[in-house]
Order: C-alpha cells, then structure tokens, then sequence
C-alpha cells in the first residue's frame, strides 16, 4: 500500500525526464509500484542469490565498471522512494554494468532495511478531522469579513502605439509599473487572463461554449480540474463519499480540450445528453491561449474565480486524483473552522525555493535561463531563503504543492490568485517557483490588510483525493 502511493507520487514528476533512461524507471517502477512489500522482498532476496551466483562464476572483475552516481534514481531525482529506488536497482541489477555499491546495496536490502536517508521518505495520508456530516456544518455569519475591496479585471487591451506587430494576449501586456501596481489590496482594475484584443484583432483563446458559461455562471461552489492533451486518465470523484446536497449544489466541472474528450470516449467515458460523465460535467476549452499545455491548465487552476464569476467557493484539483471526499467538508475544514480565505497544501519534501530551483533544473523541467531569469528579478525584489528555525516565518513553507487548492472567493483571495496567475503568464509556468513570491510581496505591500492562507500538510492533501500517475505514454513535450 505503501509503495503504491509513493510510486504514484513519485511518477508525475518523473513524466517530463527527457531520454531513456527516465522512461525506463517510470516502467519499471510503475510494475513494482503493484507489487506487495512481501513479495518485493522476496525478489530482492532471489536476485540477491542470482548475484552470488554470478559473482562466483564470473568473478567480481567484471562488475566494477558503473558508478552509483550513474543511477539513474540518484542523479535524477533527488527524493527517490524506496520502492523507486529499489526497482531501479533491480532494472539495473539485470543489465550487465552493476556498480559495486549497488549489489552491495542490494546483498543489503535482501537481509535488512535500507538505513534512512533523505532519499528514502514515503509519504502517507494522515487523518482529517472532517465534520461527519454536511448536515452538521453552518458558513459562520462573521466569516465573510475579510478585507473588503472590488476587483474589477481588464477585458481589453488597446494597441497603444498603433504598432503593427501587435498580438493581443490572453494575459495582456503588463508593465512592471502596471504590475507593482497591482500588488495593492485596493479597489483596482487588474491584468487577470482572458483579456481580447481590439475589434478585428483574433481571439485570445480558452474559448468556451455560450451554453457551458450560461452554466457555470449558477455555481455558487465548484469543484474543477483539467485534461489537457491527454495527459491523464478520467478519475470521477467517489460518488458515494459526496452528500446529496453537494450532488446538487456543487459544480463538478472538468475542463478538456477536444482531442482528450475523443481520447476518453474511445475508452468509453461518454458524455450523457447533459454533458456529464459521471459528477463531472464536461467543458470543452477550444484555442489555446499558451501553446505550452501546462501553461494551459493554469488558467482554469487559478482563475475559478474568473471562470464561476458567482461562486463563492471553489476547489481545484489536479486530474491526477480522484476526489474521495465531500467538497463542502473541505471547505468547512479548511476554511471556515481556521478562518481563511485560501487553503492550499505544502510540498511533502521541499520548504525552500532554493531547492525548487535546483530540482527544476535537474529534472530539465524548464528552460534554465527562463528559471534563472526568473529566480533573480525574485531575489533583486526580496525573495528571501526560508528559514525553518524562525518562528516567525510567515509560512509553514516556501513551496507548495499546488494540485489541491480550496478557495473563497473574497477579494484578497482572487487577488492573490490573479498576481499568482500574472507571475505564470510573464515569467515560466512553474508555479512552485512564483507561490512564496507572490503571497510574501502581497503581504509585504498591504501590511494592514491580512491575506488568510492556510497551508496544511500534504499529508491531508493525500487523504482528501487519491493519487494516481499521469498516462504516462503521452509525455507532453518539455517546456521552453
Ligand atoms: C471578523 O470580525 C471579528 C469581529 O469584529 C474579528 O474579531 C475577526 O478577527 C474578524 N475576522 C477576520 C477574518 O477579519
Ligand atoms: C471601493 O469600491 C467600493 C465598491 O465598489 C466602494 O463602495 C468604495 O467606496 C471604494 N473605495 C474607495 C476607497 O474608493
Ligand atoms: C530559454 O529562455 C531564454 C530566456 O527567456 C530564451 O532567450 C531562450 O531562447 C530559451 N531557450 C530555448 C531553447 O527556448
């Protein structure tokens, strides 16, 4: 069981590893990820055995070649399970270049557990202390009293220069100037997606049925995710976990471009004559505002409160969980009873961006300059390293993991949403890199207007949805 959640965590990272060498762990570690501790031993046992077989007739000469640092799960990834970690010696164990250190590794492991080391962490679920019921639970009265301001969003940008390379934008043309501006919690009209061009020029994309935003212009709550690309299977969220009320008051809307909606069809996710598969109803997003499909899926991952201009609530969740728990006891846990306005999870591993930044490049998730570029405009504005023994800090972490995110719709909070989304659109579209930024600038500039984030554990992210892989056959090409 436990082995079989790490490896799911571990997998959607390891989707974009460009080379073989990457595809191969994610194989291999997608079959070990089904097989049980106890099995998993005794193969580690029988290779061992091959081993000093091997060794025995073929001499230890021969296996001196590799070097640790060669594998492929430590130069890679720098927090490899031990589930990922062992299959990858395994996989490497059956080709002829063993290093040394790794049978001895794996003579180990065949007759202890493996010391701990950072490398080594599994990540499990954790209890949450749900309300039992949705019948139990009451918005309290004073909870809307959050900073009170009105957000309006620029709907379009005129061609100031009546410059004739022009394109409008999905995002617009921000100055910095217009951007430092923006950071104030005041009445403002802001840069916030979905901005046209003048009259005549083309549309900027994430174009949606008139009937879809007729429909999502009722919800109060949504729940929303995205499949962009194919790039994850269809997980309907637990149907006998969700109240009847919720069935009926809350939104359950998946975003999907046309090409996946096929994709699921052919695997027979059929939209019934509402549009609905299952809770969720189907939206189809037509003209990509990014050609970068990760890019894409920010805009619906941020801007529920764009997309359901009328909700007060919205929870987001990443395609690859399915939703096993009643969004209203969300929203009752993580916002009502602490009192915040945005609640989103922290990286089960790493605190710092600096770290982030590090692993960014080692996995080539992004264009380094691009990275680079970005990190220091951060530093030159104050961005600085967390420091875990300040009691102070304004955050139990500097980097969150963003595939779970529950909101209220108050001012502070889609303004943060807004800026969060402003920094993806200028800068890469590694959202983990911009979080701390953002929020701590955002505090820095309206000192006497509290922004209510609440970070939990990942470890409740884990228990609120399940995780599963991204289809891993379809890795989307690298960023640039
Ligand atoms: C709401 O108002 C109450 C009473 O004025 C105050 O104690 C509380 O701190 C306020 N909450 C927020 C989130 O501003
Ligand atoms: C901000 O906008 C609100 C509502 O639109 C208005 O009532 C308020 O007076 C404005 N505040 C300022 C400082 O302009
Ligand atoms: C990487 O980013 C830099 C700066 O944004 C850009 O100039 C360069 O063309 C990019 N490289 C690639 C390969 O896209």
């Amino acid at each position: 069981m436990g082995l079989h959640r790490h490896s799911n965590e571990l997998l959607p990272e390891r989707r974009v590893i460009s080379g073989e060498h990457g595809s191969r762990v994610v194989r291999r570690g997608r079959r070990f990820g089904r097989v049980t501790r106890q099995k998993f031993s005794l193969w580690v046992f029988l290779l061992a055995a091959l081993f000093l077989l091997y060794m025995v007739v073929f001499g230890l000469k021969l296996l001196f070649h590799g070097k640790l640092e060669g594998n492929v799960s430590v130069s890679q990834e720098g927090s490899v399970s031990v589930s990922q970690e062992r299959s990858v010696l395994i996989s490497q164990g059956r080709s002829v270049s063993v290093s040394q250190e790794v049978q001895q590794d794996l003579l180990a492991s065949s007759v202890r557990k493996p010391p701990g080391s950072k490398h080594r962490k599994q990540h499990f679920p954790c209890e949450v202390a749900l309300a039992e019921s949705v019948d139990y639970i009451v918005e309290p009265w004073e909870f809307m009293n959050f900073s009170l301001f009105s957000l309006q969003y620029i709907d379009q940008e005129e061609n100031p220069s009546q410059n004739i390379l022009f394109e409008p934008k999905f995002g617009g043309h921000q100055t910095l100037f217009e951007r430092e501006q923006s950071f104030y919690a005041k009445n403002q009209t802001l840069h916030c997606g979905f901005i046209k061009g003048p009259p005549g020029y083309p549309n900027t994309g994430f174009d949606l049925d008139e009937n879809d935003k007729a429909y999502m212009r009722t919800c109060k709550v949504a729940v929303s995710s995205c499949i962009f690309g194919s790039s994850d299977f269809l997980r309907r969220p637990t149907s006998k976990r969700i109240s009847e009320y919720s069935k009926k008051n809350v939104c359950f809307v998946m975003f999907v471009d046309k090409q996946t909606l096929s994709k699921l069809s052919l695997e027979g996710h059929v939209p019934d004559g509402g549009g609905n598969i299952g809770l969720w109803r189907i939206v189809i997003v037509s003209n990509f505002p990014y050609e970068d499909m990760r890019r894409t899926g920010k805009v619906p991952k941020f801007l529920s409160h764009r997309l359901f201009p009328l909700s007060r609530y919205s929870i987001w969740l990443d395609s690859k969980m399915r939703l096993n728990t009643d969004p209203m006891l969300i929203i009752e846990h993580f916002l009502w009873r602490t009192k915040s306005e945005y609640a989103i999870s922290n990286h089960y591993d790493r605190h710092c961006v600096w770290e982030e930044v590090l692993q960014n490049k080692r996995l080539n998730k992004y264009n380094h300059t691009a990275i680079d570029e970005q990190f220091n405009f951060y530093q030159s504005d104050g961005l600085k390293k967390f420091d875990p023994s300040d009691p102070n800090t304004p955050l139990p972490s500097y980097v969150p993991e963003g595939s779970f995110i529950v909101r209220a719709h108050t001012p502070m909070s889609n303004l943060f949403s807004c800026l969060w989304f402003n920094e993806v659109d200028r800068f890469t579209s590694r959202d983990q890199l911009s979080f701390a930024y953002t929020y701590l600038k955002l505090k820095r500039m309206n000192p006497d207007r509290p922004f209510y984030l609440n970070m939990f554990k990942d470890c409740e992210r884990r228990a609120l949805a399940k995780l599963f892989r991204h289809r891993a056959a379809l890795s989307p090409p690298s960023a640039t």
